[in-house]
C-alpha cells in the first residue's frame, strides 16, 4: 500500500500544503519545531483514523483555525483509495473512504495502515504495562475489525463496572447492573485475552529473529501474562469465558471492599527479557532501544503475513541516537514497503538511502 499524495489545510501547523511522495522511502527533514512530526502524525490518523500523541481531535486544529481537512490519495489492495477527514472545533469530525461517509473511526481506519516508531516507544520495554496493552491493542485492531470492536466494549464494560464498584455504596440501587457488567467484561476480555496470546505468539519467534541480528546474537523472549486461572490463552475465547468468571468469582469479595475491578483484559502485560534478565529492569539504553524497535520491525512483518501488504512504515527521530552500524542496519532492512522516516538536517541520511527528500520548513514541505 502507498500513499501518493496527501493535502493538510489547517492541521497543526500546517495551514495549507500539498505533498507527493516516493513509493519508497521518503526522508522528512528540516531544523527543529518546523513539522516533522506534524506530518508524520497526518499520515498516521489517515490511517488509523487517531492520533499518537493528541488527546482530542482539537489539538490537532491549528490555534487560529476552527477546521482542518487532512486528504491522502494512494493505492492499497490494488484499489485506488482517497480518505478524508474534515475536523471542526467542537463539533463531530466527517471522514469519508472515496466518497463514501464512515460514521467511525473504526470503518473509516482499514483503507491504510501504519507501523510507527518513535522516542516514547522506548517505554515499551522500561515503562509501564498499559503501554505494551496499546501495543498489541493498536496492531491487532490494524488486523482484525473484529478486535478493534470487542475492544470498545471492553472499555465501555470496563469503565461502568469501574463507576459501579466506586459508587455501590452511596448507592446501593447500583448493585443489580453489577451482574451484567461482570458477564460482558468476562465475555470481552475472553475475546482479547484470546488474539492477544496468539498475536503475541506469532510476534516472539520474528521479533526474537530480528533483534538477534540487530545485536549480534542476544536472546530476546517474550511471554503473554494474563489472569492467573488460565494455563493457556490461545485457546478459543469460549473456552476461557469460563476460566476468567472463575477468577472473578473468586474475587468478587476483593473487588467489593477494594472498589477497584480485578478480573479481566485490563491487568494483562508481555514479559520482555534480554538473555534471561527482565528487561524492564535490566536492559542497557542499547538494548531497550533495540528491542523496541525490534517488535515495531516485527509488527510490520506479521501485518505483512496477515494481510499480504506491508503497512507504511513511520519512522520519527529514530536515527539520531544510533552508532552508523545500527544506522545501516534500520535503513537496509526497511525495504518492502513505504517509509517515511524523519531527521534532522544535518545527518546524511537522505543520501545513505538514495529516498526523495521533503524538506519542511515552518509548516510547508519543499521536494
Ligand atoms: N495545534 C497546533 N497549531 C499550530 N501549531 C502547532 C500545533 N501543534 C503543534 N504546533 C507547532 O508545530 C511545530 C512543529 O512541531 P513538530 O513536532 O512537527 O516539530 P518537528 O519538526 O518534528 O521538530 P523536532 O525536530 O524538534 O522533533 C511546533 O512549533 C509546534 O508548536
Ligand atoms: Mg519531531
Amino acid at each position: 500500500m502507498y500513499i501518493d499524495i496527501t493535502e493538510l489545510q489547517g492541521f497543526r501547523n500546517y495551514t495549507g500544503t500539498k505533498a507527493e511522495f516516493s513509493r519508497e522511502i521518503n526522508v522528512i527533514t528540516g531544523r527543529n519545531a518546523q513539522g516533522k512530526t506534524n506530518l508524520l502524525e497526518a499520515i498516521y490518523v489517515l490511517c488509523t483514523g487517531k492520533s499518537f500523541r493528541a488527546r482530542s481531535d482539537g489539538e490537532l486544529l491549528s490555534f487560529s483555525e476552527d477546521e482542518a481537512r487532512l486528504y491522502a490519495h494512494g493505492e492499497s489492495g490494488e484499489r485506488e483509495r482517497r480518505v478524508e477527514i474534515i475536523l471542526r472545533r467542537g463539533r463531530r469530525r466527517e471522514m469519508t473512504v472515496n466518497g463514501v461517509r464512515q460514521k467511525t473511526a473504526q470503518a473509516f481506519a482499514g483503507s491504510f495502515a501504519a507501523v510507527l516508531f518513535c522516542p516514547e516507544d522506548l517505554e515499551l520495554i522500561r515503562g509501564g504495562a498499559a503501554g505494551r496493552r496499546r501495543f498489541m491493542d493498536n496492531c491487532i485492531s490494524q488486523l482484525r475489525p473484529r478486535y478493534a470492536a470487542a475492544l470498545y466494549e471492553f472499555n465501555k464494560a470496563y469503565e461502568g463496572k469501574t463507576r459501579i464498584l466506586r459508587d455501590m455504596e452511596e448507592k446501593p440501587s447500583l448493585a443489580p447492573l453489577l451482574e451484567e457488567y461482570d458477564q460482558q467484561l468476562a465475555r470481552m476480555s475472553a475475546e482479547l485475552i484470546h488474539y492477544r496470546a496468539l498475536f503475541i505468539e506469532s510476534l516472539a519467534p520474528e521479533c526474537a529473529r530480528i533483534h538477534a541480528e540487530f545485536s549480534c546474537g542476544e536472546k530476546l523472549e517474550f511471554s503473554y501474562s494474563t489472569i492467573k486461572t488460565i494455563d493457556d490463552p490461545t485457546r478459543p475465547a469460549s473456552e476461557l469465558l469460563p476460566r476468567i468468571l472463575e477468577h472473578q468469582a473468586a474475587h468478587k469479595q476483593a473487588e467489593t471492599a477494594s472498589r477497584v475491578c480485578l478480573t479481566g483484559a485490563h491487568k494483562d502485560d508481555i514479559e520482555i527479557s534480554i538473555n534471561g534478565a527482565r528487561a524492564r529492569s535490566f536492559a542497557s539504553q542499547g538494548q531497550t532501544r533495540t528491542a523496541a524497535l525490534s517488535m515495531k520491525l516485527a509488527e510490520l512483518e506479521i501485518h505483512k503475513r496477515a494481510l499480504g501488504e506491508y503497512p507504511l512504515l513511520l519512522l520519527d527521530d529514530v536515527l539520531s541516537e544510533l552508532d552508523a552500524t545500527r544506522q545501516d542496519f534500520i535503513l537496509n532492512r526497511i525495504g518492502g514497503g513505504q517509509v517515511f522516516i524523519t531527521c534532522c538536517e544535518d545527518e546524511k541520511i537522505a543520501a545513505r538511502t538514495g529516498g526523495r527528500v521533503l524538506t519542511v520548513e515552518n509548516g510547508s514541505i519543499g521536494n
